[in-house]
């Protein structure tokens, strides 16, 4: 019987995380300042600590006291408009959080991690599907301190023993039960419902991309594959002396005006959504090749796009 401590396990992700970690026999701590996460969020299952990944002496007596085989990093700040506007926020958090934590497990033993990457670390990659390969240019403060993460991981491992898995998330969306929807209202979904409610019209940023139809094209992946990602990755971390790095995705894209269509079938009507100018820093394309996860993790997705549509409308708030 192994021990996760997930940081960030209030939130969004990592309440799925929590309850898939605790279905595959393990148990869970999940430590989180509720700065974003909700406390009725936390499985009755799992202990709970109230503290920042900034707080050291927090994180390393929890990973003491709970005898914590592996830590599931999922604590940071996620918004790219935000990170541009208050970088140092980012930085002390994104990575101050990370320094913070490496240190608690080095003095506490811990010896696996998985980490929430993220497709940000790509920027505007040179092709698409993007492999784990393709040299990473983050165009936001954001997508720099998750790259940044990376390589504090890499070089720690090299230092210490330290089995690691990074994940790089690509676009994350839908709900695993009604109660446990996104709230954040930054990605696509949560924003078209919020149009929605307030009566008017979504808006798609910009149709003249050179695409198929014009707008963006993501790779939208449901959050309860992407939790049951994480699953497989504390079991590979387990497993020995691990040094990976995975796209998690579907491989296949879906455009900004077929997430509109969906949204119209799931709601019964013309949601009416209407082309404005683009939105800055905005790439056309970003779809992950899933072959490396596949291969290696031996994981895929199983949910569409439509899975996510209808489950995130039975969780909107
Ligand atoms: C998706 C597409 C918009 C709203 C996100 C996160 C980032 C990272 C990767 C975690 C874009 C378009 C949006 C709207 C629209 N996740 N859009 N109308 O920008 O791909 O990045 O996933 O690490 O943190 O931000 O996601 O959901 O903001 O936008 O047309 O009302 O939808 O232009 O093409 P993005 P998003």
């Amino acid at each position: 019987m192994t021990t996760w401590l997930l940081t960030g396990g209030a939130g969004y992700i990592g309440a799925h995380v929590a309850r898939d970690l605790l279905a595959s026999g393990r148990q869970v701590v999940v430590l989180d300042d509720l700065s974003a996460g909700h406390r009725d969020r936390v499985p009755a299952d799992a202990a709970f600590v109230e503290a920042s990944v900034l707080d050291t002496d927090a994180v390393r007596a929890a990973l003491t006291s709970y005898d914590v085989t592996g830590v599931i990093h999922l604590a940071a700040k996620k918004a790219v408009g935000e990170s541009v506007e208050k970088p140092l926020l980012y930085f002390r958090e994104n990575v101050g959080g990370m320094t913070s934590l490496l240190q608690a497990m080095a003095d506490a033993g811990t010896r696996c991690l998985v980490y929430s990457s993220s497709a940000a670390v790509y920027g505007e990659p040179p092709w698409s599907p993007i492999s784990e390969d393709t040299p990473c240019a983050p165009l936001s403060p954001y997508g720099q301190t998750k790259l940044i993460g990376e390589w504090m991981v890499r070089d720690e491992a090299a230092a210490r023993p330290l089995s690691w898995v990074a994940l790089r998330y690509f676009n994350v969306a839908g709900a695993g039960s009604p109660e446990l929807g996104d709230t954040s209202a930054n990605n696509l979904i949560p924003m078209v419902f919020d149009a929605l409610d307030r009566g008017e019209a979504p808006q798609v940023f910009g149709s003249d991309y050179p695409t198929a139809d014009g707008s963006c094209v993501r790779d939208y992946i449901h959050v309860s594959d992407l939790s049951e990602a994480h699953v497989a990755a504390a079991a590979l971390a387990e497993s020995g002396d691990v040094a990976a790095i995975f796209n998690v995705g579907t491989g296949t894209g879906a455009s900004v005006w077929e997430v509109m269509a969906s949204v119209s079938d799931v709601v019964g009507r013309d949601i009416g959504a209407v082309a404005v100018e683009r939105r800055a820093g905005d790439p056309p394309e970003l779809v992950a090749s899933v072959d490396r996860i596949s291969g290696e993790l031996g994981w895929a997705a199983s949910r569409d796009l439509r899975d996510m549509v209808a489950s995130a409308w039975a969780a909107r708030g």
